[in-house]
């Protein structure tokens, strides 16, 4: 395993149920842990609970490009980047507004590219680097009331696949997280007869993280899935 100590980690997304958990082992990793979230007041509360400084948090709403630039600015360049910012809209068609799609798409898939475009650059200077994203089992195979979802995850799965293709002379991995339910406030909104006490814990899906975070560099995980005993979906 790879050591976490002193690598720069930027967790986007840190103030959700996952990214909260992630946050806590990366700081027990004791590397230079970064964390940015779109609510500064969740950031701050979750600073001063890890005894994080105030210099190592940014509010940045992935949706502006202007924000993820300023972003960049303020980490400089990450070793390692993991991007569990996300929403989830699960509605059948015809109770599916316009902004649920566009808010899915604007979050999910096109925050994700405009975090690939202020990082890459960084990255491809040093040739190295990691990014994880969640692209999550419905990046992979569809389900009743994710059509917006499922959109912007497969949109996401594509775009990272092909970005790695550009990589691919670099050493810097991209790899993707399928992960199936998981217990965090995401489903709280959602109308669906679901067993969350059957899904997986926030902890244990940020230990995944965690593992990933510390692979050998000699080669790439491309990919990992992790879901429910009771939804094996892939
Ligand atoms: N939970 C699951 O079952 C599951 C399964 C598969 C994949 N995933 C994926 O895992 C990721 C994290 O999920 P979670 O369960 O931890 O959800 P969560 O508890 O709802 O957290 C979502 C996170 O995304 C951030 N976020 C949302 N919109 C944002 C924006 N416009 N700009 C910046 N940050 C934004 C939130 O920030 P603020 O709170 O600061 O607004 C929060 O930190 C998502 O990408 C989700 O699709 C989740």
């Amino acid at each position: 395993m790879e050591t976490l100590f002193k690598k720069k980690v930027l967790i986007i997304g840190a103030t959700g149920g996952i990214g909260r958990e992630l946050a806590k082992l990366i700081k027990s990793s004791q590397a230079d842990l970064l964390l940015s979230g779109r609510n500064a007041a969740k950031l701050e509360e979750i600073a001063i609970e890890l005894g994080i400084n105030q210099e190592h948090i940014f509010t940045a709403d992935i949706t502006n490009p202007d924000q993820v630039q300023s972003m960049a600015e303020w980490s400089g360049n990450p070793d390692i980047i993991i991007n569990v910012a996300g929403i989830g809209i699960i509605k059948p068609l015809e109770q599916l507004t316009y902004d649920d799609f566009n808010q899915s798409i604007d979050i999910n898939l096109k925050g994700t590219f405009h975090i690939l475009k202020s990082y890459l650059p960084g990255m491809k200077a040093v040739k190295q680097g990691l990014i994880i994203n969640l692209p999550g089992v419905i990046g992979k195979v569809p389900m009743a009331g994710a059509a917006a979802y499922a959109a912007s995850k497969y949109g996401l799965n594509g775009m990272l696949k092909s970005v790695r293709e550009e990589l691919k002379r670099t050493n810097i991995r991209i790899t993707n997280l399928y992960l199936g339910g998981t217990d965090t406030a995401f489903w709280d909104q959602i109308d669906l007869n679901v067993q969350r006490d059957k899904f997986v814990l926030a902890k244990e899906a940020a230990k995944s993280i965690w593992f990933l975070c510390q692979q050998p560099v000699s080669g790439v995980v491309s990919e990992m899935v992790l879901q429910p005993f009771n939804h094996q979906a892939i």
